[in-house]
């Protein structure tokens, strides 16, 4: 499964966040894919290098390390430039992040003219500002989406009643709007939201956040005392396995997730897309994505375990977003179309 969901997920990246046909769903030997399968596969330089930015940012700084490999840099760097160059020149405008983020540039390059600062560029996006929101975006966007859908069909596979629950609202849904997964009928769409949330518990894409402290503080009923510039790592996946709040955490139930079962719990004990300001850019396009995909999916196909399927699934040790150590198996099977 995983290698299609990454195709998948590589393809509304493209399209929302360069304005581009990746079309690696349709071309797997595509340039986008090798360039997709090299950022997501597991490498140990990127492991320890993030691993290093926890403990020691300015050692990381220092030695100009990073994550991202010279080739996937310059790749997206070139193709940023040819983007921006046939926008200009066709004078292309485009609904997405890349036309975003042009437009306020252009902005405060005229705001600095308009300052009588034509000698210099005050612009506060800079071709490396440009290429590193990019890039992020289209890497905090990709992976977690993918890896998400994955733990989601493989649950709903070893869990046929919610599948079918979840098949049922979509097929009801979709049927009162002729068929159109559109925004308001995914809104909806009340139990693949519990669904979703549930399998974000048991698999939180980031294992845990991290902060630095800007003021002095107290921890509530504790001797441990903050400092400015202390960092913080807060254990997400702890969270979301402690029992205290989530009885028998193994259990894939997305029943914790009613409204009732929702406000019976303390605020912060579920972070899959962080909190506070740093929080996720884009919970609410991620949450669209992932409805959409499984609107499109579960009312065509049925998911099954099949004899490769790993029943426990192993989690790769290595991968910074959460992932499957040996890939997820199942049997699909197309459902008959229901005779009208
Ligand atoms: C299921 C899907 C996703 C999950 C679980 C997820 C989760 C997260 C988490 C945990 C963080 C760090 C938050 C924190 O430190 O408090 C984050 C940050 C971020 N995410 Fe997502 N994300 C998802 C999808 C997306 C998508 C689709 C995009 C882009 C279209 C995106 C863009 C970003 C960006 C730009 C940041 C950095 C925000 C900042 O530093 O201010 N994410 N995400």
């Amino acid at each position: 499964m995983n290698e299609i969901i990454s195709r998948f997920a590589s393809d509304v990246m493209g399209c929302c966040v360069f304005g581009l046909q990746f079309n690696t769903l349709t071309e797997p030997e595509s340039e986008f894919r090798r360039i997709g399968e090299k950022i997501v596969l597991p490498n140990l330089k990127a492991l320890i290098v993030s691993h290093l930015r926890v403990f020691s940012p300015k050692l990381v700084a220092l030695l100009k390390l990073t994550e991202t490999s010279p080739e996937v840099l310059d790749f997206f760097s070139n193709l940023l430039r040819q983007m921006e160059d046939f926008r200009k020149k066709e004078s292309f405008r485009r609904n997405d992040l890349m036309q975003l983020i042009l437009d306020i540039r252009d902005r405060d390059r005229e705001k600095a003219q308009c300052n009588d600062n034509d000698d210099e560029d005050t612009s506060i996006i800079d071709d490396d500002a440009l290429l590193s929101n990019i890039y992020m975006f289209y890497l905090a966007g990709f992976e977690s989406t993918a890896s998400t859908l994955g733990f989601c069909l493989y649950e709903l596979s070893l869990h046929p009643e919610y599948q079918e629950r979840l098949r049922e609202e979509i097929c009801t849904l979709l049927e009162s709007n002729d068929n159109i997964a559109s925004y308001e009928v995914l809104k909806k769409m009340k139990y693949a939201e519990m669904v979703i949330k549930e399998t974000l518990r048991k698999y939180p894409a980031l294992g845990y956040i991290s902060r630095v402290c800007t003021m002095p503080y107290q921890v509530p009923k504790s001797s441990l005392q903050l400092t400015p510039g202390e960092r913080i790592t807060i254990p997400v996946l702890g969270l979301h396995y402690d029992e205290k709040y989530y009885p028998n955490p193994d259990t894939f139930d997305p029943e914790r997730f009613t409204p009732e079962n929702i406000s019976a719990r303390p605020r912060f004990t579920y972070l899959p897309f962080g909190v506070g300001p740093r929080m996720c850019i884009a919970v609410r396009f991620a949450k669209m994505e992932l409805k959409l995909c499984l609107a499109r999916i579960i009312s065509k196909y049925e998911f099954r375990p099949c004899s490769k399927t790993e029943i426990p699934l192993q989690i790769h040790p290595r991968t910074f977003i959460m992932n499957s150590k040996n890939g997820i198996q199942l049997q699909v099977r197309l459902r008959p179309v229901p005779i009208a």
